[in-house]
This record gives structure tokens, sequence and C-alpha cells, in this order.
């Protein structure tokens, strides 16, 4: 007997001091024990809970409802979390509300079964989670700017030598120009795209090609004849780090294509397609009817710019280059996606 007496006081302190919110509620809803952080958290004063129904702790808009489950949870008896998957508010004493997480549990006594509900004040862990949520929109405002300012400085570069090209009369040298031109309107491109886009790690490479074929065709438009291009892209996403080397390697190959593919004005197709037969392994094939690969054209001894910047990316990729030289000629590009290299 003297040991369950000390037991109770034990118990009691326990209660008394565990640094979470307790309250025990009788069948009729009337508060038979509240510990001290759940008087301190409500605005109570000591023992001012006790007796008064529970619904005084739950805000004025779902007292209605409140009697109901509290019936319903006597019936089923058997602990679990309230509310589950809503957002659940406790009322202080001075009327103001703090988000909760609660936990019910049945107890059996002397006077019946009794609701023992465990009280979580949330307020801080919600402040916080407000707090990492503005700096992170933040931090994600600058990315989006940043890669706004980087194209904006690709594009000024893409204007001088526009400018530099201009005052020039040997054909060969305003050829180079447009070439690294292009090069560098595909790699504001990448930014552009990204800057438009609700993921700003991922690059929507369907709506990359898009824009890089609609401005290679433009730059191309004196040399090639009437070309259809076709892009196969869809649901193809990449990181900046393989976005950026691969748009330059396509940017290499569909140039060529419109070069030297269909000189004279010919017309003929060009495909374009990017694929994921399993996840993180990416094939590109940019293929052209037309002209076939020159036979001296040796691929691994290239001095010209356009194929060693191919061959070049590709090793950036950690990729394997497969080469068709007629018929159509198409250029395959096999490569893994880091995260999963
Ligand atoms: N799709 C293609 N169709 C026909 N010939 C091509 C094609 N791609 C490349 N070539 C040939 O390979 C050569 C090397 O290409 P590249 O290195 O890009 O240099 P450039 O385009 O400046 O001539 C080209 O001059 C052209 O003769
Ligand atoms: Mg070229």
């Amino acid at each position: 007997m003297a040991q369950s007496v000390r037991l109770d006081e034990y118990l009691g302190q326990a209660f008394d001091r565990t640094p979470v919110s307790m309250i025990v509620v009788n069948q009729a809803g009337e508060i038979t024990r509240a510990n001290r952080l759940a008087e301190q958290t409500f605005g109570y004063g000591s023992d001012e809970l006790i007796g008064q129904r529970v619904e005084v702790l739950v805000p004025e808009r779902y007292r209605h409802a409140h009697p109901g489950y509290r019936q319903g949870f006597l019936a089923e008896t058997s602990a679990r979390p309230m509310g589950a998957g809503r957002d659940l508010a406790g009322r202080r004493k001075d009327g103001s509300e703090f988000p909760v997480e609660i936990g019910i549990n049945p107890v059996e006594t002397g006077e019946g079964t009794m609701i023992l509900s465990v009280i979580l004040d949330l307020s801080e862990r919600k402040q916080n989670e407000r707090r990492i949520q503005d700096a992170l929109a933040q931090k994600e405002l600058l990315l989006r700017e940043v890669h706004h300012r980087v194209k904006n400085n690709l594009q000024v570069i893409h204007s001088l030598l526009d400018l530099q090209a201009m005052r020039l009369q040997d054909h060969d040298l305003i050829d180079a120009l447009r070439d690294s031109q292009n090069r560098i309107r595909s790699m504001s491109l990448i930014h552009q795209t990204l800057y438009l886009s609700e993921n700003l790690a991922q690059v929507d490479f369907a709506r990359f090609l898009d824009e890089l074929v609609r401005s290679l065709t433009e730059s191309y438009r004196s040399v090639a004849g009437p070309v259809d291009i076709q892009v196969m892209a869809s649901d193809i996403k990449l990181p900046i780090n393989e976005a950026i080397p691969c748009g330059l390697v396509i940017n290499e190959l569909v140039s060529n294509a419109l070069k030297h593919g269909f000189g004279s004005g010919r017309s003929g197709h060009v495909e374009i397609r990017m694929i994921e037969p399993s996840p993180g392994h990416m094939v590109l094939t940019v293929s052209n009817d037309g002209e076939p690969l020159p036979d001296d054209l040796d691929l691994l001894q290239t001095r010209t710019l356009g194929l060693q910047l191919v061959q070049l990316l590709t090793r950036q990729l950690g990729g394997v280059l497969d080469i068709h030289r007629s018929n159509p000629v198409r250029f395959e590009l096999r490569f893994q996606l880091e995260r999963l290299a």
C-alpha cells in the first residue's frame, strides 16, 4: 500500500514536471488534471483548468464539432494522433491561438475511462519552418537573377561580335564570328531556359531545343535550303553541368547539318532526338539527310574547331560518340548523368 502511494506520488510529480503539456479529460469532457506546462502554455493559473470543459482550449470555430470527436474516440479507445493530417490549433486564455500537435490516449481510472491528451506547442517549429522557407525563396530569387544576368551578359558579347562582323569584308572571318556567336547564344539559351523555369536546378531540354533550333535556322537561313527540323526530347531534364556541354554539342552538330548537309539551297531533314532509355542514361542523336561526311574526314585528326569541340565536350560529359557517315549522316552521343555515374 505504502509503495503504491509512493508510486502515485512519483507519477504525479512526473506528470507535473514533464516538458510536454498534458491534460486528462473525463467522459463528460471536463478537465480533471492539467500539468504545469499545460497551464502555462494555455495561459492559465495553477489549478484554474480543473473542472473546466476541455473545449475552452479549442478555438471557437472548432468547438461545436469537438464533443462529437471526443465521443467517437471514447467509443474506439485506441491511442492515436488527433486530427491526423489537419492543422490543429490551441486557444489560450486570452483568446490567442497557436499551432499544436495532439496525441490522445485512453486511460483506465477508478472513475472510468478518461482521455489523456499530450499537447505539443508547434509555434516555434512553425516559425522556424517559415524562416527557412523565406530564406529559401530569397536564395531562389537570387539564383534566378544570376541566370538572368549571365544570359544578359552573354547577349552583350553576342551583340559585340555582331558589331565586329559588320565591319569585316572577309567571309571566312564573318563565318567564324557567326559560329562563335551561335556558341554563345546556345549557352545564353540554357541560362534563359533556367531563368524561366519553375525548377532552377534542371533545364527543360525540349524548351531549350525549340529556342536553339529557331535561332540556328535564322542564323543559317542564307546557307541552307528549306530544311525541316524535327525535335524529339519530351520530358528530358538536365542539370546545368550537363546541359551546357550537351547544348554546345547540339549547337555544333545542327550547325554542321545546316551548313554542310544541304549546300546550294538543297532541301532536307534534320532530326534531333534526345531519349533517356533508363534513368540517367542519355542518348542524343542528330542526323541529317543530304551530303554525306567527306571520305577524307578523319574525326580523330580533324583540325577544324567544330568537331574538335564535339570531341572535347563528349569527353567532358564522360560520353561515347558514334558516327554514321552517310544516308543519313548521324552523330550519336551516349552519356550518363553525373548523379548516377
Ligand atoms: N552533317 C554534316 N554533313 C556533311 N558534312 C559534315 C557534317 N558535319 C561536318 N561535316 C564536315 O566536317 C567538316 C568539319 O566540321 P567542323 O569541325 O564543324 O568545322 P566547320 O563546320 O567549321 O567546317 C566540315 O567542314 C564538313 O566538311
Ligand atoms: Mg561546324
